[in-house]
């Protein structure tokens, strides 16, 4: 039986139907913060992600990809592991929902709840959405689109095998009402109750027969089952559940936390519990629904085609700067925009400025002021005191926090310590007590109490961060034992004659100008789209039109191209990525700046007529207004690019359609 020590997380399985966006990072780096808390906590942790693998959107993803569907996923997988990797996310397992044991125990379940009754054949006709595989009703529906996603649903009608979540609604209502935290945030849950539940829970179409990638169901092979049933039921089948080898659902479940997005609650908080009363399993103790990470008002998503790959930012600032960003975003529960601007900000003020600043300063103090070894504290003046409360009160503080999911408050209490270390020092002036020779024992207690405080805040951060932690422990010298949560209980006094380690800065200052525009400039792998491109387009039917997020033509028509030439075009003194090109287009000449510095010199594209997107709204660039972008094909793989030019010379200012 399941005791308190044993903790179990679980991320979202996701969709294996194209590249992992930051708003998939968010969730992940979420539960695996809690995860890490928990282990340095001493806990028995269980930490599970994986891949939802079935489905008709990856299968229609699949055939425009050239591919079988395990073809797709095994590639697809591959890169989710990869991202994951690099942003050292220590998860204990990882499911996919085409492992044998996983389809395994799927047919035990559908077999189960058809012997007990709770699946029955019927008929269904109903909307349809493909891309988020979910069945609405014409009153749930957002002008006639799908409410999740806002694109058209299919009306679809087939005999299927329904389940019956109608038969659980005092079960569900009563779930709700006596486990207040059961899902949070609180309005989440009143939504959910309000909107859903409390209309009454109608019985739910469980398998389908117009597609074949999904596991057959035991008891009528036409069928195949619904992916949400086949995709919740990972977070059995990872444990072992139903098998000779049940060690870690034993000991695991149920679950503590499955962190979900807003867009997923529902179907965690309506249909997983009534299939686990169904099969008579304890539930979770809490369902955690997180908010977006939007891009200019919308979620940052695959499918939105505005998800830019995560390791852009992983490969130029480092995995602790991402998880640190996505860490302190909040409150969690809200929708929360990125910008390159704030992320660059975050990273100046708060990694390189308060923390790395405390390091560096701490540390040049001991060299300097005492041979490089931390002194033994010999006052305990008030601002000491004051400083050495809130350190000796964090752990208990970021506790609570965690108790809570809240890594955002987490966070925001470190940060809050380290900033208070800062005013110390600018309080005690460490220089001037050096000059006075009366004052040494002031001077090193000032140089100790900054040292523990330090050892403190970076105990904690070790459940954010994984480099930064272990470089500051070496920089002080910290022994083993002094990383743990047991030694930071307490603020010690004794942690003395430790040898230090001045070494290089934890975090270089960042060039805001020079990132925001590395971040946002056309044509970056950055903001680069993820999306899955159809290889095959003649061979794509009119049925598939709703996945491959077409556009209208009079989507087409509200961009206006034109041809225009490159007159002149020069260098911009400090912008390693751009040109400043001066373009006419008819009678118009224009200013436009381009990030193709690293593929062409001015000469080469003076004279040339080329494509412009020419009624984007202009923006200063380095200082420079910037009217419109110049067309280009982007090959991030081999780092090439090439500017869209015209293979007869028609002249500018012509409209291309
Ligand atoms: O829904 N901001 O998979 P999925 C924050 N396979 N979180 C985001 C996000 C964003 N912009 N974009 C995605 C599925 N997420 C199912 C899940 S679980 C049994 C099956 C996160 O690939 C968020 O947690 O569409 C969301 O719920 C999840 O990714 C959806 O991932």
């Amino acid at each position: 039986m399941k005791d308190s020590k044993h903790y179990y997380i679980t991320t979202p399985i996701y969709y294996a139907s194209g590249k992992l966006t930051v708003g998939h990072c968010y969730s992940t780096v979420l539960a695996d913060i809690n995860a890490r808390f928990h282990r340095l906590n001493g806990d028995q942790v269980f930490f599970a992600t994986g891949s939802d693998e079935h489905g008709l959107k990856i299968a229609r993803v699949a055939e425009q990809n050239g591919m079988t569907p395990k073809e797709f996923v095994d590639k697809t997988v591959g890169e989710f592991k990869d991202i994951w990797k690099r942003l050292d996310i220590t998860y204990d397992k990882f499911i996919r929902t085409t492992d044998e044991e996983h389809i395994k125990l799927v047919e035990k379940i559908y077999n189960k709840l058809y012997e007990s009754g709770d699946i029955y054949l019927g008929k269904y006709k109903g909307l349809y959405c493909v891309p988020c595989e979910t069945f609405f009703t014409e009153s749930q529906l957002v002008d006639g689109n799908c409410p999740d996603c806002g694109r058209p649903v299919e009306m679809t009608e087939e005999e299927c095998y329904f389940l019956r979540l109608s038969k659980y609604q005092d079960f569900l209502e009563n779930v709700f009402k006596q486990n207040p935290d059961f899902l949070v945030p609180e309005s989440r849950k009143n939504e959910i109750f309000n909107n859903f539940i409390k209309p009454g829970i109608s019985d739910l179409c469980v398998s389908r027969t117009t597609f074949d990638w999904g596991i057959k169901l035991p008891f009528n092979h036409k069928h195949v089952a619904y992916v949400w049933i086949d995709a919740l039921l990972n977070y059995l089948s990872i444990l072992g559940y139903d098998t000779d080898h049940d060690e870690d659902f034993k000991n695991f479940w149920p679950c503590d936390v499955h962190v979900v997005g807003r867009d997923i609650t529902r179907f965690h908080a309506i249909i997983w519990p009534i299939l686990l009363k169904m099969m008579g399993l304890p539930l979770p103790k809490q369902i955690h629904s997180t908010g977006f990470i939007t891009l200019k008002g919308d979620k940052i998503s695959k499918s939105k085609s505005n998800g830019f790959n995560p390791l852009s930012l992983v490969d130029r600032y480092g995995a602790d700067a991402l998880r640190y960003y996505l860490a302190k975003l909040g409150p969690i529960f809200s929708d929360s925009p990125y910008t390159a601007e704030q992320f660059v900000n975050t990273v100046n003020s708060d990694l390189c400025n308060d923390l790395g600043n405390l390091v560096s300063r701490t540390l040049a103090m001991i060299t300097q002021y005492n041979g490089g070894i931390i002194p033994e504290p010999k006052l305990e003046d008030t601002e000491e005191k004051d400083l050495m409360t809130l350190a000796s009160d964090l752990f208990k503080k970021c506790s609570e926090h965690m108790n809570t999911q809240r890594v955002d408050l987490y966070v925001n209490e470190i940060f809050a310590v380290i900033r208070s270390a800062n005013k110390y020092i600018d309080i005690t002036e460490p220089w001037r007590l050096a000059k006075d020779p009366s004052k040494k024992d002031k001077l090193d207690t000032v140089l100790y109490t900054l040292s523990e405080t330090l050892r403190i805040v970076t105990v904690l951060l070790q459940a954010v961060m994984f480099e930064v932690p272990a470089k500051i422990f070496v920089k002080f010298g910290t022994p083993s034992d002094l990383q743990t949560f047991d030694s930071i209980k307490s603020f010690k006094k004794d942690n003395f004659s430790l040898k230090v380690n001045k070494g290089e800065n934890l975090f270089p200052r960042l060039d805001v100008a020079k990132e925001i525009e590395f971040l946002d400039t056309p044509n970056t792998p950055q903001t680069t789209t993820v999306e899955q491109k159809p290889t095959k387009q003649e061979t794509i039917s009119e049925d598939k039109a709703n996945t491959v997020n077409y556009i209208t033509i009079d989507d087409f028509d509200k961009v206006k191209l034109l041809t225009g030439k490159i007159l002149n075009s020069e260098y911009i003194e400090g912008a390693d990525k751009l040109l400043k090109n001066t373009v006419k287009i008819g009678d118009e000449i224009r200013t436009i700046c381009s990030g193709i510095r690293k593929y062409y010199e001015p000469k080469d594209v003076i004279g040339k007529t080329v494509v412009v997107v020419s009624n984007l709204p202009p923006r200063k660039l380095r200082g420079i207004e910037s009217a419109g972008m110049l067309l280009c094909a982007v090959d991030d793989k081999n780092d090439k690019l090439s500017l869209i030019t015209l293979d007869r010379d028609l002249g500018d200012g012509l409209e291309v359609c």
